[in-house]
């Protein structure tokens, strides 16, 4: 697939995509969002791809929001289809991939931007981020998984209180409220990410995407998240990773896991 709204750029164990959009700031529209759906699909598909990073393209924006232009006519049932579509291609197929996912919010991320940086596994922002979720000053609320997600993050308050004035907070209240992990300058947001992301590689990919599974499993309705631990556990004992792993401590070697 050839991508129109997006880049998707390989190196040294992390795939980069970029939201290429700018003079739109980026707001996602279908094809965007099918492009996105399978960017990360081939990333997360590619044993050489270890950690995703996912970005904005200019300086002003990660993602302004869903294209609000190709919904406005919408009636009930494309609105319900719209919201249903973009959660199964986009929003939580990244929060499930087996591959680490790091948001690095270059501006604003509003409505379904800051859906798309929540699905991803953990945000870092740049100092003139803005967060928010303004779908109430459209008449409409969250369709992206945002009225889940929030709470998850910042709590249920501050998630009602977001939601219901529509407002954005900065980079720095962002970090305060645990929505985003660490706020650096722009021009070292994604070096930033990357050094995160170095630190990352260091470990079993086989590993990670275990954890990634149990810590999700928390937020799935009738699912014993306990019990997903103990399984993806058991099952790690399984795995190359797991005998390098541990083989290398015991022999005082740093480990070099074979990976996913
Ligand atoms: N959908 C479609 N187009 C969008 C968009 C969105 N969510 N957000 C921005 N754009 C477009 C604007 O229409 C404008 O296009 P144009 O130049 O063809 O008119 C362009 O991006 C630049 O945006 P503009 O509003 O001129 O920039 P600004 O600096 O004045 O304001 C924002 C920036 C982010 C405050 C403002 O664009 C905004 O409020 N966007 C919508 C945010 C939103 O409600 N998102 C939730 C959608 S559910």
């Amino acid at each position: 697939m050839s991508y129109n709204n997006i880049l998707s750029d390989y190196q040294n164990g992390i795939t980069t995509i970029t939201i290429n959009r700018p003079k739109k700031l980026n707001a996602l529209n279908k094809d965007t969002i099918q492009e996105l759906h399978d960017a990360f699909d081939k990333a997360n598909n590619d044993s050489d791809t270890k950690v995703i990073i996912i970005t904005g393209s200019g300086e002003k924006a990660f993602v302004a929001g869903a294209d609000i232009s190709e919904f406005a006519d919408f009636n009930v049932e494309e609105g319900g289809k719209l919201a249903a579509q973009g959660q199964t291609l986009l929003f939580d197929f990244v929060e499930n991939l087996s591959t680490p996912v790091i948001a690095a919010v270059n501006g604003f991320a509003l409505g379904g931007g800051l859906e798309l940086a929540m699905a991803c596994h953990f945000r870092i922002a740049s100092t003139n981020a803005r967060m928010g979720l303004p779908e109430t000053s459209l008449g409409v609320i969250p369709g992206y998984g945002g009225t889940q997600r929030l709470p998850q993050l910042v709590g249920k308050g501050r998630a009602m209180e977001m939601i219901m004035t529509a407002g954005m907070v900065d980079a720095n209240q962002a970090l305060s409220y645990g929505l985003v992990n660490h706020v650096v300058e722009q021009e070292g947001l994604l070096e930033f990410c990357k050094s995160i992301a170095s630190k990352i590689m260091r470990n079993s990919s086989v590993a990670i995407s275990e954890a990634i599974k149990a810590v999700n499993a928390n937020y799935k309705d009738g699912i014993n998240g306990f019990e997903v631990e103990i399984r993806a556990f058991g099952d790690c004992f399984g795995t190359e990773d797991f005998t390098e792993g541990t083989t290398a401590f015991l022999e005082k070697r740093k480990a070099d896991f074979p990976g996913k």
